[in-house]
């Protein structure tokens, strides 16, 4: 609340917050400064965080972030003079589309140049708070439409227009004609998977806190999507926002669970307005709360949003925000489905996978069977970036080959150049060459090549990317994102992006490739939680797939 008032937390309201919720003053401090959008030291009244992650990155940030610096006379970290302007980088803000992006306080601007940014600054400068862009997603033909279909097509804000397309009804059905068992039975024979990257079977997980006998039971929607490139998760909660309502209260319904959280990112600013908004309107229809449609089922949900951590799409970690604490992962088992949220049973599950979830039960698992291949069951939206002709999102059934992806739906590298390579699921997902891309999007064989589908980002390199570059750009994000719970991840993230730097400046030995090589191993065995053990694939991956990218650095 207080930040929502202004930049920074003073010291006095430090000491308010601790004595008003009783707890130690370094317990307040130690979760404020945890968070990038919380801050205990002053800053300006307007603090503008330029992204620097690979998309925006490969699109000009760092001109743009140099520009900025020049005309506002500060460095990155620094307030301006007449303390009007704090100038920071960040993490993608899901506005990959539209790179290069920045925030201002909680507002966004996508497509920057030198002239757009001259517009905004002189706009704040004279006191006129700019409105966010309106920036709507190139939806691309993926041949199959089941979660974007209402995409554009209704208004989000609109509970009407949902239940004229079928909203609703999947609710009502499990409500009047199914019983908790036969809505996990439906589910688990969907076979749907996670898809928030980790691919667990959703119905399995519904089933493991359906059994749980522990009292209150929890749904969460993961809505911390942070990975870059990625915003799926945004497309869905603001195109579509009653759909994850009513799925998230499909799985309340069939595990048992009374209260729902939607934890959201807080970069995500339309997306939180929109989720509040639907509730309401669930609410104020009988569609969340008390005895809902007149059953005696009820369940209600209330919205968390994050405060810039990536390690809070960690399924433990976002726990441990909820509660109020620093988002670091917990130590597992015991999962979630039997002890989660404040040590009850916990469902946790990704917007896109909650998704799926009304139409599974509307036309029934066999019908989704159809959709996608034998273990890689369904459609899974897609993000298209870098140096390819049409940027946006797509919508694909499971099986369809990467080629397609990048040549037909994505219309081909830009410019007729030729593809140098693929980074697959974002920086902590899989590297592929142009030879690799003849290859079906299937969970299944994607694993047995070692590769993963992750988030679901296809992020294109064309033959003229300098890959050492693109990889100390991934490297820097983890550094940034890394919780510091466990010293392999905290210092080597730090030791590998030193190392990058040097190599990319031009001052790199050969022997900087075998530490390099060291220290990725080391972080991957050694890391407590999956960030630090997949920070360093891209650079072990392109160092085996495109050593003399490294090599040419060093040696000329
Ligand atoms: Fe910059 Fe996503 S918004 S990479």
């Amino acid at each position: 609340d207080i930040h929502q008032k202004q930049t920074y937390i003073s010291t006095e309201q430090l000491q308010e917050i601790a004595q008003n919720l009783k707890l130690p003053l370094s317990k307040v401090y130690s979760a404020i400064t945890f968070y990038t959008l919380f801050s205990p030291k002053p800053k300006g009244n307007y603090i503008i965080r330029v992204c620097t992650s690979t998309p925006c990155h490969m699109k000009g940030s760092q001109d743009l972030l140099d520009y900025l610096k020049q005309k506002l006379k500060i460095n990155d970290g620094e307030t301006t003079t007449d303390n009007l302007f704090t100038l920071e980088t960040t993490s993608c803000l899901g506005l990959c589309a539209f790179a290069p992006a920045m925030m201002i306080n909680n507002k966004i601007y996508g497509n920057l140049t030198k002239e757009k940014i001259d517009q905004i600054i002189n706009d704040y400068q004279k006191g006129k708070e700019k409105e966010s862009d309106y920036l709507k997603v190139n939806i691309l033909d993926g041949g199959e439409k089941i979660i974007l279909k209402n995409y554009g097509i209704i208004d989000p804000e609109s509970i009407e227009e949902y239940k004229m397309k079928g909203g609703y009804d999947a609710l009502s059905k499990v409500i009047t004609k199914m019983t908790p068992e036969k809505v996990i039975e439906e589910v688990k024979n969907s076979k749907l998977l996670g898809r928030g990257g980790a691919a667990f079977p959703t119905g399995l997980k519904w089933e493991f806190t359906f059994c749980a006998q522990e009292k209150p039971k929890y749904i969460i929607c993961n809505a911390d999507e942070g990975e870059p490139g990625t915003f799926k998760d945004r497309l869905l909660l603001e195109g579509d926002p009653f759909r994850i309502i009513e799925a998230m209260t499909v799985a309340g319904y069939a595990v048992g669970a009374e209260y729902g959280y939607i934890y959201i990112r807080g970069e995500y600013e339309i997306s939180i307005r929109r989720i509040e908004t639907a509730i309401n309107k669930a609410r104020e229809n009988n569609l969340l709360g008390k005895n809902i449609l007149g059953s005696n089922f009820s369940f209600d949900i209330k919205v968390r949003e994050g405060a810039g951590a990536y390690i809070c799409g960690d399924e433990t970690a976002l726990m441990e925000s909820i509660e109020g604490k620093r988002g670091i992962p917990r130590l597992k088992p015991p999962y979630p489905p039997t002890s989660g949220l404040c040590g009850k049973p916990t469902v946790i599950n990704n917007v896109e996978t909650l998704a799926n979830i009304p139409d599974i039960i509307l036309n029934g698992a066999d019908w989704y069977n159809k959709i996608g291949l034998a273990e890689s069951t369904g459609t899974k939206i897609f993000t298209i970036l870098g140096d390819i002709k049409n940027l946006g999102a797509a919508e694909i059934p499971l099986g369809t080959n990467l080629k397609e992806v990048i040549y037909e739906i994505g219309g081909g590298i830009v410019g007729g150049k030729k593809l140098k390579m693929v980074q697959l699921g974002g920086p902590s997902g899989s590297t592929l060459t142009a030879n690799m891309i003849d290859i079906a999007l299937d969970y299944k064989i994607l694993a047995q090549a070692g590769l993963t589908l992750g988030s679901g980002v296809v992020l294109v390199f064309n033959e003229d990317r300098c890959i050492v570059d693109a990889v100390r750009s991934m490297i820097r994000f983890f550094q940034h994102e890394s919780c510091g719970k466990c010293t392999p991840c905290r210092e080597g993230t730090k030791y590998l992006y030193e190392i990058l730097d040097k190599i990319s400046l031009g001052k790199g030995k050969v022997d900087d490739l075998e530490t390099l090589k060291l220290l990725g191993e080391n972080m991957k065995d050694a890391s407590f939680c999956p960030l630090g053990q997949s920070a360093p694939n891209s650079l072990l991956n392109t160092m085996k797939l495109f050593p003399e990218e490294y090599t040419k650095l060093i040696k000329n």
